[in-house]
């Protein structure tokens, strides 16, 4: 796995998200070690306000992801866009997603963090959205995918025995809030509104979407450390075809 020193003392490394490289600058995942050198590294990156809104949690370890995170994503997007990491500035939209708000460039970010890991998606010119979480049992995860799950992936999943439940269950999850995180809204979308497919040996896909453009989206399962499993979704680097890059509205209008 390539590996990337990007300041004094904090290592994050890029990888690999497909069977097939990613066309250069098309889009890449790092990752980052929610370790303490690596937080005091990030802790010199953080804004004013960031400080504040990372006093503001109560469990040391929420607070080291976050401050970890932040700090080298700070770190990647100045890399990328070729500025002082002091110079970028994040912004949220109105559902909490992050992007960059300086230097003006059509780069689109995204993060998550489960455990001792935090993921960064960064993408040119198109949306991206990343998750993981850390592989474990005791899931309540037949209830949640009974009762927020789309049909079909409820028809996926009942054909896997109990042992594998769980395993498959967290590869549905990732990949629908990475969708999710892509799309800008997180969890004000409906789970169930969407469906994806994350057979264990053929290409991850989101399925079908109520509100449309599903067919616009590509979606990787990848290992993101041992024990963790990721997910990100980004748009595609083809021009949509059918349905693909009309605007919903178009779309509407069409019919
Ligand atoms: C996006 C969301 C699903 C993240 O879930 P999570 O598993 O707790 O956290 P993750 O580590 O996977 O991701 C956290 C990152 O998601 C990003 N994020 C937050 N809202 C987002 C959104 N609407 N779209 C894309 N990304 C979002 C943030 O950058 C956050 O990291 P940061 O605070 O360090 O910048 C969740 O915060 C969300 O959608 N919240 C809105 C709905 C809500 O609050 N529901 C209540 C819980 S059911």
């Amino acid at each position: 796995m390539p590996s990337r020193q990007v300041s004094a003392r904090m290592t994050v490394t890029r990888l690999s998200i497909a069977s097939a490289p990613t066309p250069a600058g098309l889009c890449a995942v790092w990752s980052v070690s929610v370790c303490p050198l690596n937080e005091m590294q990030a802790t010199a990156l953080l804004t004013a306000a960031e400080h504040v809104q990372a006093a503001k949690f109560r469990s040391a370890r929420d607070r080291a992801r976050f401050v970890t995170t932040r700090g080298a994503t700070r770190m990647i997007v100045a890399t990328h866009l070729g500025v002082r990491a002091a110079d970028v500035a994040f912004s949220h939209n109105r559902y909490g997603a992050l992007g960059v708000a300086w230097p003006r460039a059509p780069v689109q970010i995204s993060v998550a963090h489960s455990g001792a890991l935090g993921l960064i998606a960064i993408a040119d010119g198109r949306r991206i959205g990343v998750d993981v979480e850390l592989i474990r049992g005791n899931l309540p995860s037949r209830q949640i995918a009974s009762r927020w799950f789309h049909p079909f992936e409820q028809d996926r999943l009942s054909r896997y025995p109990p042992s594998q439940y769980d395993a498959y269950f967290l590869r549905h999850w990732v990949a629908k809030e990475a969708y999710t995180k892509g799309l800008g809204l997180g969890l004000h979308k409906r789970l169930s509104e969407f469906a994806v497919d994350v057979p264990p040996s053929s290409p991850a896909r989101v399925v079908c979407d109520e509100a449309g453009g599903a067919d616009a989206w590509e979606l990787h399962l990848f290992d993101a450390a041992p024990g963790y499993i990721g997910a990100v979704a980004h748009e595609s680097a083809q021009p949509a075809t059918g349905e693909r890059g009309m605007s919903r509205a178009a779309s509407k209008g069409r019919r």
